[in-house]
């Protein structure tokens, strides 16, 4: 019995060490886009697309406004996937346009192929990291988009 009890102890602390261990390398991996976006390609300067531009106030549970910005152009053809590599920004802003949050996708080859290989990613005005990985609540929600790539692409419709 006290043989069966240790088993079981050690299979949970095993479970919760690989849970956090894989818990720091997601929250590494954001740390790194964070920087690659905002530091050696700053997403500033990509194409982006402003929701008052576009006409479309955000949806919940998103801030009021937004601004999407595309490192590489819109895919061509409506529904066709993107290239790996593809990151796509959202900034999330208040009703008086102040930056209150970020949300990313990025399209990493092999990481999830289950819902469109995206990488997810929230952070806080500042760049510290939220939610990070394959999060279940925005693949949820983009899931309506599935047949587009999981990208909503309204502010790709002009
Ligand atoms: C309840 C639905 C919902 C949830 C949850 C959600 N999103 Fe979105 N997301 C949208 C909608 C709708 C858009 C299109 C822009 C708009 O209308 O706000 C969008 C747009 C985006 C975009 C711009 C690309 C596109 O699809 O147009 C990114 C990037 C993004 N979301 C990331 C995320 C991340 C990361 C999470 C999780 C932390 C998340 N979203 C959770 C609904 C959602």
């Amino acid at each position: 019995m006290k043989r069966l009890l240790l088993f079981f102890a050690l299979i949970l602390t095993g479970g919760v060490t690989a849970t956090l261990l894989f818990a720091a390398m997601t929250d590494s991996q954001a740390q790194k886009l964070w920087r690659q976006i905002t530091e050696e390609s700053p997403y500033s300067r990509w194409h982006h697309v402003d929701s008052e531009v576009s006409g479309q106030k955000s949806g919940a549970p998103y801030a009021p406004y937004y601004r999407i910005y595309a490192r590489e152009a819109p895919p061509k053809a409506k529904g066709a996937p993107a290239d790996y590599g593809t990151v796509l920004v959202r900034e999330n802003l208040s009703a008086d346009k102040r930056l209150q949050g970020v949300t990313v996708m990025y399209k990493i080859e092999n990481y999830n192929s289950d819902a469109g290989d995206w990488f997810w990613a929230k952070y806080t005005a500042d760049g510290q990291v939220e939610e990070a990985g394959k999060v279940r609540k925005c693949i949820g929600c983009h899931s309506f988009a599935a047949g587009n790539d999981y990208i909503f692409d309204r502010w790709a419709q002009r």
